[in-house]
């Protein structure tokens, strides 16, 4: 691997040197995370503050109704405020059980025949490893040097047999973002018939003036596929529920290969979660102060990462991950898994301000044991 420390460690000064990076302690808020809860849990990027008040309650008061399928009008009341918030109609949104069941239907539909799928690598594998079992051609490019998505590379990969591209925007597990523009450029450079599917997951979490959602190409009649999800921002990953934005006929499509239909209290849920802006505003201001005391420390203790833009935190722990697991593991914090080529790295879950004390803690005491 040609990815040296300094390159990243360069990136990191850069990042640090950004304004409004500095911890403040956050005032309460009025949820109530699973405080002192263990183990920690820091190993699935989700969001512990929620899910927000209005969600909570709504969720509270469906319980009686668990008996019922979510009623077909309510479905489309979702379905209408999601069209609203993305600018668009409601024949371009598709709800699923998770974005991640939206994610599979797309592996099907490019997938299936010997379809071949293009991705980076590494990045979030739902999606390729569904294709792959209903026969897919996947084929990995690997990130540049800053673990961005290499699009130079990846439009070099394309060939007459590419149905789809999957981006992942932030990636998991690297974090970094491709800019809109150079998405635009990337899908404009490409042939017809071929899919650009942006996940953006974690883009609520991110930051840059041209880091933005890739929908409004959608509406140009592109071959795009925008997916989003209320398990990362919205706090919501247990409900189950994400949509995805696209072409009336590729919605109509992705419609049809979903394997299940909307719960309830995600139906419920997602309304009310969508309306509480006090909440969403007050996750995103106590997760990015969490990351830049995660940076910072990093930075201190000389360890590289990869520029941050989701609720994590891809970093070098400078030895085998393994390593670095068990020691945290000790200290009931549960951290990422390994990511291959990277196996000296780690992904980090933002998590509450007690559980990042407690991580940050475990972290000083990793590297003065190994220094
Ligand atoms: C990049 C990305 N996309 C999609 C998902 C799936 O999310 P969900 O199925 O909970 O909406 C995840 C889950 O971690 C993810 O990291």
């Amino acid at each position: 691997m040609d990815l040296s420390r300094r390159d990243l460690l360069t990136a990191s000064a850069l990042l640090l040197a950004r304004p409004g990076a500095a911890f403040s302690a956050a005032p309460a808020s009025s949820v109530d995370p699973a405080a002192g809860a263990k183990p920690i849990v820091l190993c699935w990027n989700e969001n512990p503050y929620g899910p927000s008040p209005a969600a909570r309650a709504i969720l509270r008061s469906t319980i009686t109704e668990a008996c019922r399928y979510p009623p077909d009008a309510e479905i489309q009341q979702l379905t209408d405020t999601l069209a609203k918030r993305e600018g668009t109609t409601p024949d371009r949104i598709v709800i699923g059980t998770g974005s991640g069941e939206l994610l599979c239907a797309l592996g099907l539909l490019h997938g299936r025949n010997g379809g071949e799928i293009i991705a980076a690598a590494p990045t979030y594998s739902e999606l390729p490893d569904y294709a792959r079992h209903v026969g897919a051609t996947l084929k990995f490019v690997p990130v540049d040097k800053q673990l961005r998505h290499d699009l130079t590379a990846m439009r070099a990969a394309v060939s007459e047999r590419t149905r789809a591209i999957y981006i992942c925007n932030p990636n998991n597990p690297t974090g970094t973002t491709v800019a809109a523009s150079a998405i635009r450029a990337f899908v404009d450079s490409l042939p017809e018939g071929v899919t650009t599917i942006v996940d953006e997951a974690y883009l609520d979490f991110a930051e840059g003036a041209d880091i933005r959602s890739a929908a409004d190409l959608i509406g140009g009649g592109k071959r795009v596929v925008v997916l989003r999800t209320f398990s990362k921002i919205h706090g919501m990953a247990g409900a189950r529920c994400g949509y995805a934005i696209a072409r009336p006929d590729t919605a109509a499509d992705i419609g049809s290969a979903r394997m299940s239909s909307a719960n309830i209290f995600a139906v419920r849920a997602a309304r009310a979660s969508l309306a509480d802006h006090a909440f969403l505003a007050d996750c995103r201001r106590r997760i990015l102060a969490s990351r830049a005391r995660v940076t910072t420390e990093l930075a201190h203790l000389g360890l590289a990462y990869a520029e941050p833009q989701g609720n994590f935190v891809f970093f070098d722990t400078g030895m085998p991950l393994a390593q670095f697991t068990e020691f945290m593991r000790a200290r009931d914090i549960l951290v990422g898994r390994p990511f291959p080529p990277y196996d000296t790295w780690c992904r980090i879950t933002i998590g509450t301000e007690p559980e990042v004390d407690a991580f940050l803690e475990g972290l000083r005491a990793f590297g003065n044991r190994h220094r």
